[in-house]
This record gives structure tokens, sequence and C-alpha cells, in this order.
């Protein structure tokens, strides 16, 4: 455990371009746990986080909802604060990082690293959309992989094959915004010559014997291979601060990102030079393992090359996984914090996550029924039923009265011990085996209980039941301050039946004696049935494009469409002779109901449905071009059912416009690449 007294703890700053989910949750759970843990100690600790609001995707997604950046990331700070406060994150300050104090020590920075020979300008060759008059992210070029040829891959991985590339290798590359194919263009870039501090960080790494093995080992090696310099510029429009004598030329967000972390203790001390220049305070971050190389290599060296204190600590946890698997949306396990909180008690994935994050980077699994069963047979059956057994006993036999304890007896003993495993695993941060601990205090107080049997000693030897009600009350105590950072409200909660509030660490042991107690009170009580509802949406959806369109030879308002779906071709027949020419519908990429049962329509089969909207004037198919043929087509928040559909079945699924998109419920139909356009008014029905 650290000897300073004064801790500055941060965990990573989500975008505000998204919802919270739970797999960020990780991170903030185990952040806060070891804060509430500090502050218990009694070590003087702030908490600082705060919105990563700048980048190329909040510049886009914002010009393309038609909302100001600055609005954009007003909403996502507004969201992302309640969800945080309603998972119990005490955080000491939640700013932005688009405030006059981070664009202050963002000059600073950089200032003060181009005075010192850190900072050099290179050309550097882009790619360059004319029509939008902009520079692309790698995100925002698209083309057929080099590789394996698939069409419409992203212009730095292809979804396909999964092989890497440079922008530049993309055959016909394509602008993702408006389909124009981009140009090469030169731009001056600032670098921050990161390869000088390689010595410096090696010896760093090498040196803090705080920093956790694996990460260590993985920098290590990228250093051994030579660290590149780094661009730290983008070209505007971009959202972010101005580079200092540049009019068009912004900091790269990963620059000002981590800079944020001071600024945001700046905003809450007044002071951020207190933690960030003084000696005597400790700094540790919390990280997702994604983020290794920019809190152990860019931001560890800007700290040297500005004179700012380094981290003492960075503690790395690994992704989350629900179910054993990757978080998907279509499985409906990619659930928000927002999902969460509107059915399940915040505590409960507390507890859950504590009880599984260790000290390495291993992932961590939410499995549903490993949920269940943990929270059923550990916080509800151990914990907590037997603080209400002997709470309820001292109630109902003692007159609320808890006597003095037997300092001898060897239960005492045996909890101490644990109390003292159960300290030390916190101060590693390792949350799981201080959750065994915990539970081992609590087997101990149900086993000595029920041995005791206090139900006849009150009626033989009354004193011997006092002990006993005595000795358990202070478990249940001791108990409630050792669970305090996992479940702060139950901790609370439980302290006030005894009578006591604020317990620290400080209060751990058996001394609450001859005191009086409140009403014994059931707190957490067995998940029955499932813990989250999926919501189905029965209709599979896909994007396909027309390949081909013939009149159908029996039927003057119909045509024959030959689509393909990527992995397979279909047939299907459509009404839309009066709508379309031919020509108009050749090589558009639309979305098709993949589910339906076939049929054969005047002589021909449909294997499956176009969808088009309409609003009474016109009747528009609803238009796919973002995205690539196959992709599946879902709205966040439900599962989809591939289990055939009749044509009745499908009418009852009320899909709808509203502003040029098509709707279900409100939630927009969308593909990975992006949402499914329809060119007519609102509340057009869609079929
Ligand atoms: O990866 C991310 O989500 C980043 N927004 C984390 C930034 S952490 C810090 F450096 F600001
Ligand atoms: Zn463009």
């Amino acid at each position: 455990m650290t000897e300073k007294n004064k801790i500055l703890v941060t965990a990573a700053l989500p975008y505000a371009n998204g919802p919270i989910h739970l797999g960020h949750m990780v991170e903030y759970i185990q952040a806060d746990i070891y804060v509430r843990f500090l502050r218990l100690i009694g070590k003087k600790t702030i908490f600082i986080c705060a919105d990563d609001t700048h980048g190329a995707p909040i510049e886009i997604n914002a010009s393309k909802q038609g909302v100001s950046p600055e609005e954009l990331i007003a909403k996502y700070s507004k969201e992302h604060k309640k969800d945080f406060s309603e998972f119990l994150i005490s955080f000491d300050n939640y700013y932005t990082t688009n405030s006059p104090e981070n664009k202050h020590y963002s000059d600073l920075f950089f200032n003060t690293l181009k005075e010192k020979g850190h900072i050099t300008q290179r050309i550097v060759e882009l790619t360059y959309c004319e029509n939008c008059g902009r520079f692309l992210p790698d995100r925002y070029v698209k083309g057929k992989c080099p590789k394996c040829g698939a069409e419409d891959q992203y212009g730095d991985v292809c979804e396909k094959c999964n092989s890497t590339y440079k922008t530049t290798e993309l055959a016909n590359p394509y602008c993702a915004n408006c389909g124009k194919a981009p140009i090469r263009k030169n731009s001056l870039h600032y670098f921050f010559k990161l390869s000088a501090f390689s010595r410096n960080l090696e010896e760093w790494l090498g040196e803090n014997k705080n920093l956790q093995e694996e990460a260590r080992n993985f920098v290590m090696g990228w250093i051994k291979k030579g660290l590149d310099d780094w661009d730290i510029t983008r070209d505007g429009p971009y959202f972010g601060f101005l580079i200092p004598g540049e009019t068009n030329k912004y900091y790269y967000v990963w620059l000002d990102a981590p800079i944020g972390y001071i600024a945001s203790t700046d905003n809450h001390t007044k002071n951020a030079l207190e933690y960030w220049k003084n000696k005597e305070t400790e700094i540790v971050h919390f990280i997702g393992k994604d983020i290794i190389y920019f809190h152990f290599l860019f931001w560890p060296a800007m700290l040297m090359g500005t004179g700012f204190n380094l981290p003492d600590k960075i503690k790395v946890h690994g992704f989350l996984t629900v179910n054993g698997e990757k978080m998907s949306k279509s499985r409906g396990t990619f659930i928000t914090a927002r999902e969460y909180l509107d059915q399940q008690d915040p505590e409960l994935l507390r507890f859950y996550y504590a009880s599984n994050l260790g000290q390495n980077m291993e992932d961590i699994n939410l499995d549903f029924d490993d949920f269940k069963n943990k929270v059923n047979s550990e916080l509800v059956d151990n914990i907590a039923n037997f603080s209400y057994r002997v709470l309820s006993f001292c109630n109902n036999n003692l007159d609320s009265k808890i006597g003095t304890v037997r300092k001898s007896e060897g239960t005492i003993k045996k909890v101490e011990e644990k109390i003292e495993e159960a300290k030390e695993h916190y101060s590693n941060s390792n949350f799981r085996e201080a959750v065994k601990s915990i539970l081992e205090i609590s087997s101990i107080g149900n086993q000595y209980f029920q041995e005791s049997q206090p139900w006849h000693t009150i009626k033989k030897d009354r004193k011997k039941c006092e002990t006993t009600v005595a000795t358990a009350a202070n478990i249940v105590k001791n108990i409630s301050i050792l669970l305090a950072p996992i479940v702060p409200e139950y901790a609370e909660k439980i302290q006030k039946q005894l009578g006591i509030e604020n317990q620290t660490f400080s209060n751990l042991g058996f001394n609450l004696e001859n005191h009086g107690i409140n009403k014994a009170r059931i707190i957490f009580s067995r998940i029955e049935g499932d813990i989250f509802r999926i919501k189905t949406f029965p209709i599979m959806l896909r994007v396909a494009r027309i390949e081909s369109v013939q009149e159908h030879p029996n039927a003057d308002k119909l045509y024959i469409l030959k689509v393909s779906l990527g992995d397979e071709k279909r047939q299907i027949v459509a009404g839309l002779r009066n709508s379309y020419k031919k020509e108009e519908l050749e090589g558009k990429k639309i979305v098709m109901v993949c589910n339906l049962k076939p049929a054969v329509i005047r002589g021909e089969k449909s294997e499956g449905m176009l969808l088009a909207a309409d609003d009474g004037n016109n009747l528009k198919v609803l238009d796919a071009h973002n995205s690539s043929e196959g992709d599946s087509v879902s709205i966040e928040g439900y599962v989809q059912t591939s289990d055939e559909i009749t044509f009745e079945d499908f009418m009852k699924v009320k899909l709808t416009t509203k502003g040029r998109k098509a709707v279900f419920n409100n939630m927009p139909l969308k593909t990975p690449k992006g949402e499914i356009t329809a060119d007519v008014g609102d509340n057009a029905r869609i079929r």
C-alpha cells in the first residue's frame, strides 16, 4: 500500500458520442470501489473524470444529426452523469475536455514541448474528399479490400478477411459520406518526437514496481521494436482545440484527452499543480487494455517532456464479454447502463463485477445465470439473510439491545484474520479475493449463530444468548464496513439498522457493545425469473443489392427482382412498376425481409420482400446506400428472431418514418455502417 496520503484516481474519459454501456461500467465500478476503499482507510482521495468530447466522429455525427458538436456533447454529458450517479460512481469531479482549463493545459503542453524541441513538422499525404471539403479519417473511406476483394470495406481493416492495410491501398476508394472518389492531398503536420523518450520510458517502466507485469511486457516489446513519432495534428473541419498559430489545424483528440485529467483536477481544486507537480501525491489511472499504448507511452512521455508527475499506478483491466461472447446488439447483449438501470439494481452489478475482478488484464464475463446464482446464493442467502436473521432476532428477543462480546471467543479470532485478509486484497485491488474473504466471514457468522442456538439459550441462559447476538451483530457490522466500497447503499442501510453511521475501516472489530439497534429490514431479496428481459423484433432484415429487374409477365404493376445478399441470391416480386423505372432500381442497395414465408405471386416465386415507405403521395424504397450487401439491419435494444413469419404477421409490425429515416418505436433501423433512410415525409407506413 502506498505511504502517500494524497491520492488522485482517474478513470478513462468516455467519448461524448454514445451511451455508457456495461462494458464501460467495468472500469468505473472498479475504480470507484478502489476510491471508496481509499477513503474508508483514511486516504485523502479525489476521483477525477470527464467526457472526452473532441474528434472527427463527434464532428461528423453532430453534422449528420443537424446539431452543433457542442449540443451533441452536452446531451451525452448529461446522460453520462446521470448513469454514473445512479451506479453510485463517486466522482469528485466529472468535467469535459471542451473546457477553458483543458485549452490552457493543452496549449501549455504543446508550447513547452515545442520550446524544448520535442515537436517537429513534416508533410503527410492524406486522403481528401473534394466534394465534402475534408480530409477523411480511416473510418470514413471505404473501398475494395486489397487482400480479399470484398466490397465496401473501411480504410483500415477488412471485416470479411480481417486484414489491415493503409487507406491508400484500398481499391476503388470512395468517401463514406458522399460516395465520391477521394484524392491524395498533402498537409503539414506537427509530430511529437516519441522516439526520443524511448530510454526514459524504458527506465520508468523498469523502475515502477506498481505496474502489471503483463502490461509492462507489452510496452517493453513495443519500445524494443522502435517507436514512431506521433502525429498530433488533424486538419479542419474538426471538433477540438486549434493549434496555436494555426487557423485550420487542431490537436488530435488523443493529445488533449489525457490532459483532460489535469484540467478536470484544476477545475475541482483550482490548482492542479498541487497534484500534478507535487511529489507527495500519488496518481492512479484505471484504463482498459485497448488504450495501453496511449497511457504507457504517449502520456508518460508528454509528462516527462513537460515536468509533470508520472502516474504511480496504471491499473489495466480486460474487456467485458456477455454470456461468454463479445457484446452484441443482435443477441441483445449490448446492454446500455440505462437499460440495466431500468431493470436491475445497480448494486447487484457492482457486486457481480467485484466478484470477478482480479489483479490482471483478463476479460471478465457477465453470465446471466452466474449473475443470478451469485446474487442469490452469496449476496442474499449468505450475507443479507445473515444480517436480517441476527438483527431481527435481537429486535424480537432482546429488546433491540446488543450486550457485550466475549473477546476470547474463537470465532472472533477467525473473523479478525479474515478482516486482515480482505483489507490486504482491497489494497492490491484484488476485489475478487476481497469478496471471497467477506463471504467467508459471513459463513463463519452463519455457522456460529446456528451452532450457538440463541433461540434455545434465550430460555435457559440469557447471558449466553446476549453474547451470541452481540458477537454476531459485530460480524454484521464488520461485513457492512468491508462491503461498503462495493455496495455502499446496502452498507449504509445495514449500519442504520445497527444504529450506527459513517463507519470506516477504523471501526472494524468487535467494539459495538451495550448499544440499541433499529428495526431489521430485508434489503436484498432473491432474483426470481430472468435478470434481463430481452425485447424481440420478429423480422429479419438485411441489406440486399438489386442485380437485375424484369417486368412480371403476368402482372402490369409487378417487377421481378434478382437480388444479392452477398452470400446468397434471391428472387423477389415487388409492386414498384408505377413508382420506379427499371434502371432506377438496378444496382440499388435496399432493405429486405429475409424470413418471410416464400410465396408464388402470379406464377413467379418470391423469396422475401423489399421494404418501401408510402406517405400517400410517394412510394420510395428504403435506401441503404451507406451499407454493404448482406449487412443485417437492426434496432437498438431489440433482438431479431429468424423464425419464418407469414405476411399477416409481418403486417402487424408497425414500421414508419421519421425525419427521413426508417424507425420502429421511434428507434432507427440501422446497419453497422449507418441508418436506413426513406425519402418521404414523417409517419409514412413502411412495408
Ligand atoms: O478510448 C476511449 O474511450 C477514450 N475516450 C479514452 C480517453 S482516456 C484519457 F486519456 F483521456
Ligand atoms: Zn465526400
